[in-house]
């Protein structure tokens, strides 16, 4: 089909450059935002007599038509076409003759492309912040149910002191909170309208930028036209903050392929979420996890991609910026779709209360609590440290845990130590005692559950 950039040509386009350049197996999936944003352009040229108000209204007829064979899987998008902007305009052009022409008038396909990206990361972002809201309320429901499970908190992932499991849970809670806020916070300046900048200069027309934002719900226009056509910095930062988000569900992931293993057996999986081994009969994996720990890393390459993308371009336009697409897409189909799975996957996990609780009898989880006790009792907390840990010695060497010593035995390495040590060096006590605003205690952590449920 003829090009509508044609005129200045002599020569048709070599296919080999026709399959180079088109984004057409892509960007179709801007298809909805492109006539949205094109039904919007069209209403303003024709409210300022840019064109005369009935070829507007034809034009718009023509745009609704297409939107319904869209939808009914009628319309037939061809790939020499470019993309699916020219598609689209083409398409109207053909149905309502020459003057579906003056849709493009005060108008380049770098301000709509940037303007239909704009809109579809919009909603995008509202699609996430949903879906990460979802997520927050399952973590909260499973740690409401585990307020007393107690477990082995780790440092270097070794045992370290006692925590309940809801505060472990509720730590994730708190970094999807931060990554709602990055979201949220990206969104302010997705939500800006670039159209009537044009190809980069502005345009000679008497355009109403704001009618065309208002139409379109942008709460602001954007200042510089070349800027608004070349810039994709929303686009970084949306990657960005999806980076981060999959740092954590990776880091969740993780966690409870660790928890999962055997050698913990703190966590059981949903069969409905593990897959088997083709050769070893007695495998249960936790794939869904793996891969969510793996998609972390295409993500993370998106933001490097689109960095790289932009970092050489000088203003304005340029093609380069074709590749920001791709990275993008991807990017919201990875995080969504990580977020639904996790969603879904979490209520059915459960949780191995005795496992937790007898890893805590190994490994001197409560020797800081011990420590602490010396200083309580008038002991530089330098030197409880090192007493502590000559009693821990002891312990090693005797094969004893810190609560089957004899007072007598405790005596040994201070005499400031008396018969109430041992309600210091409790499971429960060690949890009880850390009520440090953010600790582990149960009154704390019950308090946040309050708090994140009601506000109060
Ligand atoms: N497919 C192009 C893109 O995604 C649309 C803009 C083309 N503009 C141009 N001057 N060739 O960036």
């Amino acid at each position: 089909m003829e090009k509508l950039w044609s005129g200045r040509f002599k020569e048709k386009t070599e296919k080999v450059v026709e399959n180079f350049t088109s984004s057409l197996s892509f960007d179709v999936r801007l298809w909805k935002y492109d006539i949205e944003g094109s039904i919007a352009h069209v209403k303003m040229l024709g409210r300022q007599k840019i064109i005369p108000q009935k070829d507007a209204g034809l034009i718009l007829q023509g745009l609704n038509e297409i939107k319904t064979e869209i939808q009914g899987g009628k319309f037939r998008f061809l790939d020499s076409l470019e993309d699916v902007h020219m598609n689209i305009e083409q398409a109207l052009i053909k149905k309502i003759g020459p003057v579906g022409g003056k849709l493009h008038t005060a108008r380049s396909r770098n301000d709509q492309v940037a303007l239909d990206i704009r809109l579809f990361l919009r909603d995008e972002i509202a699609d996430v912040l949903k879906l990460l809201k979802n997520f927050q309320r399952v973590l909260v429901s499973a740690a409401e149910k585990h307020v007393d499970t107690v477990m082995p908190g780790f440092t270097h992932l070794q045992k370290a002191q006692p925590v309940l499991l809801a505060h472990h849970l509720l730590a994730y809670f708190e970094m999807l909170e931060r990554d709602l806020e990055r979201f949220k916070d990206c969104l302010k300046r997705v939500n800006v309208m670039p159209l009537g900048s044009a190809a980069l200069a502005g345009t000679t027309f008497p355009v109403d930028r704001k009618y065309v934002a208002q139409l379109l719900k942008f709460p602001r226009i954007s200042e510089n036209s070349m800027d608004a056509v070349s810039d994709r910095d929303f686009v970084i930062e949306f990657i960005s903050a999806s980076s981060t988000l999959m740092v954590h569900l990776s880091r969740l992931s993780e966690e409870i392929i660790i928890w999962n293993n055997d050698q913990f057996g703190f966590v059981e999986l949903p069969d409905s979420f593990t897959t088997g081994s083709s050769i070893m009969p007695q495998k249960k994996n936790p794939d869904v996890l793996e891969l969510i720990r793996g998609k972390a890393g295409r993500v993370f390459g998106h933001l490097v991609a689109i960095l790289t993308v932009m970092k050489g371009l000088p203003l304005a336009y340029n093609r380069d910026l074709q590749e920001d697409k791709e990275p993008l897409f991807d990017t919201v189909d990875t995080v969504k779709s990580s977020l639904q799975v996790l969603t879904e996957m979490l209520p059915g996990m459960r949780f191995n209360k005795e496992a937790m609780e007898q890893a805590l009898e190994k490994g001197f989880p409560t020797a800081t609590d011990l420590a602490e006790y010396l200083v309580r009792k008038g002991m530089p907390f330098r030197e409880a440290h090192r007493v502590t840990g000559e009693i821990v010695r002891y312990c090693i060497d005797n094969k004893k845990a810190l609560n089957e010593l004899s007072t007598r035995e405790f005596q040994q390495f201070s005499r400031l130590i008396g018969k109430d040590v041992f309600d210091y060096i409790t499971v429960k006590t060690s949890i009880d005692s850390k009520k440090s605003f953010g600790g582990t205690s149960g009154r704390r952590v019950l308090a946040r559950i309050r708090k994140i449920k009601t506000g109060k």
